[in-house]
């Protein structure tokens, strides 16, 4: 699927080296966006599948939850495109689904830092070369752990649940700036994320997500053209929005 939806534009992807984040890469650059590509792996896989289809992206190799090396992925970003348009916070790491008594601090740090801090870094880092121009949009991954206890352990569904506060934090905040900031909630999908429950299957879980009204995981693209219409002018009265993608998995 090729376009000119984001033609003109810079978006620059978190956790673009897999999942969710490197089909909304691919499908960003394949609507005509220059695309920097951010991860600690696998963004310049990233960026050379996308030059190979004769599209222009930037790898950085960047752990986001750092602040100075986020500082460093920004001037390297603003240095090499002049402007980032688009900012997709999608990088993020799962717990293993423990509960407060039994996650340790460092679970709890580097799940948040990961989750939650980096998007606020990023966020700072970027923001204000888009106030500057009046324009720009943020879109933020969170998940139905977001909405909801039970999707995930305790830091998870906290970090996801701060991606939303945040968002519309942000919103508040810069929607007069011209500024639109989104969360994408996604429901199951079958990324990097969760390939260890496909390769050793429970029934709990696999029961759990096939409980979705619409009885089936997600593939990266479906998400990849949900962020896709939140990044693009098409969206341009869509602020502040939890953005549920996920196969009716949270009206149940
Ligand atoms: N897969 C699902 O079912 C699902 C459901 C709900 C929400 N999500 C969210 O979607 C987003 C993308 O997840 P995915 O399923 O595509 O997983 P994935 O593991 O395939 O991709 C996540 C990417 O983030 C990168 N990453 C992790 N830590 C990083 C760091 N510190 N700095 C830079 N990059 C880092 C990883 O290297 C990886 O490439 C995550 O925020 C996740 O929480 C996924």
């Amino acid at each position: 699927m090729a376009g000119e939806r984001l033609a003109g534009k810079v978006a620059l992807v978190t956790g673009a080296g897999s999942g969710i984040g490197r089909a909304s890469a691919e499908r960003f650059a394949a609507e005509g966006a220059q695309v920097v590509a951010v991860d600690v792996k696998g963004a310049e896989e990233t960026a050379a599948a996308i030059a190979a289809a004769g599209g222009e992206a930037l790898a950085l190799v960047t752990d986001v939850a750092d602040e100075a090396a986020v500082a460093a992925m920004a001037a390297a970003a603003l240095e090499r495109f002049g402007r980032v348009d688009v900012l997709m916070n999608n990088a993020g790491i799962l717990d293993a689904y423990e509960p407060a008594a039994e996650t340790s601090t460092e679970t709890w740090d580097r799940v948040l830092g990961v989750n939650l801090r980096a998007q606020f870094l990023t966020a700072r880092a970027l923001l204000p070369q888009m106030v500057e121009r009046g324009a720009g949009a943020i879109v933020n991954v969170a998940s139905t752990a977001g909405l909801n206890g039970g999707n995930g352990g305790a830091a998870y569904t906290t970090s996801k649940h701060g991606v939303i506060g945040f968002t519309r934090q942000l919103c508040f905040d810069y929607a007069r700036r011209g500024i639109r900031c989104n969360v994408l909630c996604p429901g199951a999908v079958e990324t990097g994320m969760t390939k260890e429950i496909f390769a050793s299957p429970d029934a709990a879980v696999m029961a759990a997500v096939e409980s979705a009204p619409i009885g089936r995981w997600a593939q990266p693209e479906e998400l990849a053209a949900a962020a896709l219409f939140l990044a693009s002018d098409e969206a341009s009265f869509v602020n502040g929005a939890v953005y549920l993608v996920d196969g009716g998995f949270d009206s149940k």
